[in-house]
């Protein structure tokens, strides 16, 4: 699983659907399977689409509301000729709503007689009907409540592991990634600032900006004062993005020279990549915040403090 993640406005969004190739890209190439997307013809491009899969923020209103549930999966199964009748579809609805956590009987209600958590269940399985190998999950537990959260969460896990995915997860929200995703990729004003293993990002962030989402994050401890969120300002425009580095005009550590130089995005150690000029001269310094910062362990926590995803949730 790579985790995409960076605040509203960094255009994670728009990288999702360009790597689905629901927006064209401007410049640039999107390979899948080895394969560039741009060169494909409309019937390979058909082809390639029943492999990857979109999950949107809102199950709502990616639910048609006249159409019952069951109807929703079958049309998915029709679309890419995976049935071979018409009672074969109706088996394989039955198994994909178990494969969520629902009923088969549920397949004769509407969308909105269920609840949010239950709807994206529902999107989830219309993603799964079309067997894919790659989901792109976009916010697609921002929405839910946190009981929820964590429950779609595991879905999406188990099924992960159950059918061998390869999972894009866009958030805004760190927080939710840090226990589960392999890789995790920053994104800010449309451009990449770190990509590397999660743990190491977690517990050394190269990047000023993800050292700043980290710090947002609050600490889960009961009758500490909450860390604040050190980022300040809102995200610039991407029609005038600053010259230089893009975090430039809320980076704390910003030099002059931040103001005409683009930073590459540069190898800093095995499968981690960092796009800053001062990244060595800073690593101790954000490795120093990120200690200070864990070193109130928490004693007593409440459910509701814990991410989303975390598997043993205590109670207060
Ligand atoms: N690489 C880019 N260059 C210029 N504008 C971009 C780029 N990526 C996204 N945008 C614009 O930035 C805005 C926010 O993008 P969006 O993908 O919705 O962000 P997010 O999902 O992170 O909130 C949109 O108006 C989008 O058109
Ligand atoms: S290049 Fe400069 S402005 Fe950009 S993150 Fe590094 S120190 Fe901050
Ligand atoms: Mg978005």
């Amino acid at each position: 699983m790579l985790a995409l993640v960076g605040e509203s406005g960094s255009g994670k969004s728009t990288l999702g659907r360009l790597v689905l190739r629901l927006l064209e890209p401007t410049e640039g190439r999107i390979s899948f399977d080895g394969r560039d997307l741009g060169t494909l013809s409309k019937t390979e491009l058909r082809k390639f689409r029943r492999r990857m899969q979109l999950i949107f923020q809102d199950p709502f209103a990616s639910l048609n509301p006249y159409m019952r549930v069951g109807s929703v999966l079958e049309e998915a199964l029709t679309i890419h000729g995976l049935a071979r009748s018409r009672e074969d579809r109706q088996q394989q609805v039955g198994a994909l709503l178990a494969m969520v956590g629902l009923s088969p009987d549920m397949a004769d209600r509407f969308p909105h007689e269920f609840s949010g958590g239950q709807r994206q269940r529902i999107v989830i399985a219309r993603a799964l009907a079309v067997r894919p190998e790659f989901i792109v999950a976009d916010e697609a537990i921002s929405a839910l409540d946190v009981s929820n959260q964590a429950q779609i969460m595991n879905v999406l896990l188990d099924l992960k592991r159950a059918n061998n995915l390869t999972m894009l997860f866009i958030t805004h929200n760190l927080a939710v990634v840090q226990n589960i995703a392999d890789t995790v990729a920053v994104l800010y004003l449309g451009r990449l600032m770190e990509i590397g293993p999660a743990a190491t990002i977690f517990s050394e962030p190269g990047h000023p900006y993800t050292a700043a989402l980290l710090q947002s994050i609050p600490i889960p401890v009961v009758s500490k004062t909450r860390t604040r969120a050190v980022l300040q300002g809102d995200i610039p425009s991407p029609m005038d993005p600053p010259s230089g580095c893009v975090f430039r005009t809320r980076c704390p550590h910003s030099i002059d020279r931040c103001a005409t130089t683009v930073p590459e995005l540069t190898t800093i150690a095995v499968g981690r990549k960092v796009a800053c000029i001062r990244h060595e001269e800073l690593a101790g310094l954000l490795n120093d915040s990120m200690r200070s910062r864990r070193s109130g362990s928490p004693t007593v926590a409440c459910a509701s403090d814990f991410h989303p995803a975390a598997r043993e949730v205590q109670t207060c």
